[in-house]
């Protein structure tokens, strides 16, 4: 079995790790116990471009129990968790490519290392193997089935490719469907970025002014929990929609330019590339924390950050503090990467359950509807988003009410009124 990780030995530490994120996925097992039986990837190979962490673990477990042979590389350098990477390899013989801390170089390596292997399915996150695959590998699309994308970012690379006419094989948007991003963007990364801010700094939020860049369904959840520990929260938009959602919501709202003179803590989740730049450093008040909770390392201008530094040093763990020409220091976390995974473990098992349920489901959809689909970004089938709702609710002990004969006849019905 071909792999590359930091060290099998600690395979024990990652085994209890991936044990107690799957006894919170309890959809995710339900999956997996009729995959088991069903075998719908019987001689399918998937190649997983995911966060390695103890959650991906049960969703690759899930597809190998399904009858797939799998290859799981990192889509990010930071995010992967080498002890659930040793337990992939050595007790779930699952060939995994990823090492926390890899440079960008060993990174595309693994991606490449992972195409070798002449995937039959794509499952990304952030659509950098699609992407390899249409820029460097389009001779593997005849092989290939289909393949499915987790996030925001990887669904608007996709539909860019899918305008051009570029795209040459059928996607399911993941990250569509109501059941990944009403929970995993909202609560899972609302939570996981205030856990990677406060583990890497240890600082109160209480009475700090937090501004936000981006108000998706990540900044929402980020606004909402931020405000929940006491932070005066600041809303920065470029769509009049949300700008007017953020301030109804009862958060300020302004541009950077003004934000960036009053900001203790500054946090880009927009998917966009240089949020935080030059004009902005310039103006922050001395101490100020920055961080990026969106996919890539390019909403903080890092090369500029850099250059109107007179010195840089590691102050803590995942810290960074540039002091600049005017003396004023700036903290950078992460090195700008995903601080929910670079500083902490990401989202909780509980919501990925959901998003990695919708994965499994939807790379058995075009598994047996290989021959129907066409090379387009398709949304998540209504019924497997249901199915996911309506699994998870039961999972909880949570039952809801169904629509009476008189209810269903009455909404189907355009003559009655009052
Ligand atoms: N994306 C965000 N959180 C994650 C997690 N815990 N596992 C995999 N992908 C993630």
């Amino acid at each position: 079995m071909n792999y590359d990780i930091k060290d099998l030995g600690l395979s024990e530490k990652g085994k209890i790790r991936i044990e107690w994120a799957g006894n919170q996925m309890p959809v995710l097992k339900l999956i997996k116990e009729r995959f088991s039986k069903e075998k719908p990837f019987s001689g399918v190979k998937i190649a997983c471009c995911l966060h390695v962490t103890s959650e991906t673990a049960n969703l690759c477990d899930a597809l190998k129990a399904g009858g797939a042979e799998v290859y799981l590389c990192a889509s990010n350098p930071l995010s992967t968790q080498d002890d659930v990477a040793a337990s992939l390899v050595a007790d779930h013989q699952i060939s995994v490519f990823a090492i926390h801390g890899e440079g960008t170089k060993t990174y595309y390596q693994h991606i490449e290392t992972v195409l070798d292997e002449k995937p039959n399915y794509t499952m990304d996150d952030g659509a950098d193997l699609v992407s390899a695959i249409h820029k460097d590998h389009k001779d593997l699309t005849e092989g290939i089935i289909g393949g499915s994308e987790e996030t925001t970012t990887g669904v608007i690379r996709l539909r860019s490719m899918e305008k051009d006419g570029k795209l040459l094989y059928p996607m399911i948007a993941v990250n569509d469907a109501n059941t990944k991003h009403f929970f995993d963007n909202r609560y899972g990364t609302g939570q996981s970025t205030i856990d990677g801010i406060l583990r890497a700094t240890n600082i109160l939020l209480a009475g700090k002014r937090f501004v936000i860049a981006g108000y998706g369904w990540c900044g929402k959840g980020l606004a909402m929990r931020a405000k929940g520990m006491g932070a005066l929260v600041t809303i920065c938009e470029v769509d009049p929609l949300r700008g007017l959602e953020a301030i109804m919501d009862g958060f300020s709202v302004m541009p950077m330019e003004e934000a960036a003179r009053l900001g203790d803590i500054f946090i880009t989740v927009t998917g966009d590339i240089h949020v935080l730049r030059k004009e902005h450093f310039e103006v922050m008040k001395n101490g100020a924390i920055l961080a990026n909770t969106g996919h890539f390392d390019v909403e903080i201008d890092i090369p500029e950050l850099t250059g109107l530094a007179t010195s840089k040093r590691r102050i803590r763990d995942v810290i960074d503090e540039y002091t600049l020409t005017n003396g004023r220091k700036i903290n950078l976390l992460a090195s700008g990467r995903l601080v929910n995974l670079a500083a902490a473990e990401g989202h909780p098992a509980v919501v990925m359950d959901m998003s990695f349920a919708n994965q499994a489901l939807c790379s058995e959809f075009v598994v047996k509807n290989r021959d129907s689909l066409e090379k387009r970004v398709y949304d998540v089938p209504k019924e497997i988003d249901q199915q996911v709702a309506h699994l998870k609710l039961s999972s909880m002990g949570i039952y809801i009410d169904s629509l009476t004969a008189e209810q269903e006849k009455y909404l189907s019905s355009w003559e009655m009124g009052t």
